[in-house]
């Protein structure tokens, strides 16, 4: 069953070499060609892009002349150096190398955004070819590049890797602000709020998160007596995962530290379990950065009953 989903045609017609009209086979067209399967091979896409040779595609003057289908965009005066170029910006990336673009060709009205190379392409580019950025060393399509990745490629690949809404792998770290109530140890107070949380990708859906949460709120002895400042923290361990590409949901347990101001009397800590809950959503992703928001509640029991804090914010993350 066919599987391409471009095909790259490559003029490398052939032609006397007093033809006044010249051929892109005697500008290199070849050469072109046997790069471009040399990379498509060494980044893990020769299953999804393919390599044609064409004949004469009318632009003679123009050659070496490439199209890209389904497209429909047409590169003029290519030489082998610009080959890599094309296959990461255009072919991984999705957007067309307007250095190289024909003028008066028909490209699709889309073209400066283009469908993206699949996943499990891309994972190829990564882990399999790696990206290579290197001028032409004249070896043979038979002789793919080393697949050491090259830093630019792969940012580029990751890049494009952010049109999709897939959660990323690694380390994660977020860090979410904002506003919410505390009810309980006998008050009932808005709060800001902020939660710290360090993660690790455990599957492509799930994360398993290590959190610091705390808020500070006021409480008051008596009706007369002066406004008093509790904190409260909360070390969490947990997980978050993915409802959806960009929708997730979190649950935690730890321990929960509440130092209480009892005003003349000094303070007192009291330590109990705590448990929380969240959901967010991803809003904005650029490259390893999420912006997104979130709610969040965390009970505490301490020996002054339950402490609920419940909290709406904004968040980054780096994923
Ligand atoms: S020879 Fe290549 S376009 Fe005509």
């Amino acid at each position: 069953m066919p599987s391409f989903q471009r095909h790259v045609f490559v003029c490398v017609n052939e032609r006397p070499p007093d033809d006044p009209r010249g051929s892109c086979h005697a500008k290199g067209g070849a050469a072109v060609r046997d790069r471009l399967k040399a990379e498509l091979k060494a980044r893990g896409l020769a299953k999804t892009i393919r390599a044609n040779n064409a004949g004469c595609l009318d632009q003679c003057a123009r050659g070496v002349s490439v199209v890209v289908y389904p497209e429909q965009v047409w590169y003029g005066g290519v030489t082998v150096d610009d080959v890599v170029e094309i296959v990461e910006k255009h072919l991984i990336g999705g957007e067309v190398v307007e250095r190289l673009l024909m003028p008066d060709q028909p490209h699709v009205d889309a073209r400066r955004r283009l469908p993206i190379v699949s996943g499990a392409a891309l994972l190829g580019v990564l882990v399999l070819g790696g990206g290579v950025a290197r001028a032409d060393d004249g070896k043979p399509a038979s002789d793919p590049p080393p697949t050491k990745p090259d830093p630019l490629a792969q940012a580029k690949a990751e890049d494009a890797n952010l049109e999709s809404d897939a959660p990323r792998q690694g380390v994660t770290i977020s860090f979410a602000v904002g506003g919410g109530l505390v009810v309980g140890n006998g008050t009932s107070e808005t709060i800001p709020a902020a939660s710290l949380r360090l993660g690790h990708v455990a599957t492509p859906n799930t994360v398993i998160t290590l959190e610091i949460a705390g808020g500070t709120f006021q409480h008051k002895e008596s009706t007369t007596s002066d406004i008093l400042y509790d904190t409260s923290g909360s070390a969490l361990a947990g997980a978050l995962y993915y409802v959806t590409p960009s929708l997730w949901i979190r649950g935690a347990g730890g321990v929960n530290v509440h130092t209480q101001d009892n005003g003349t009397a000094g303070t007192s800590k009291m330590v109990g379990p705590a448990g929380a809950f969240g959901a967010g959503v991803d809003l904005i992703r650029r490259r390893f950065w999420v912006f997104g928001a979130e709610m969040f509640a965390i009970t505490a029991i301490n020996r002054n009953g339950l402490l609920v804090t419940g909290a709406m914010g904004i968040g980054l993350s780096h994923y």
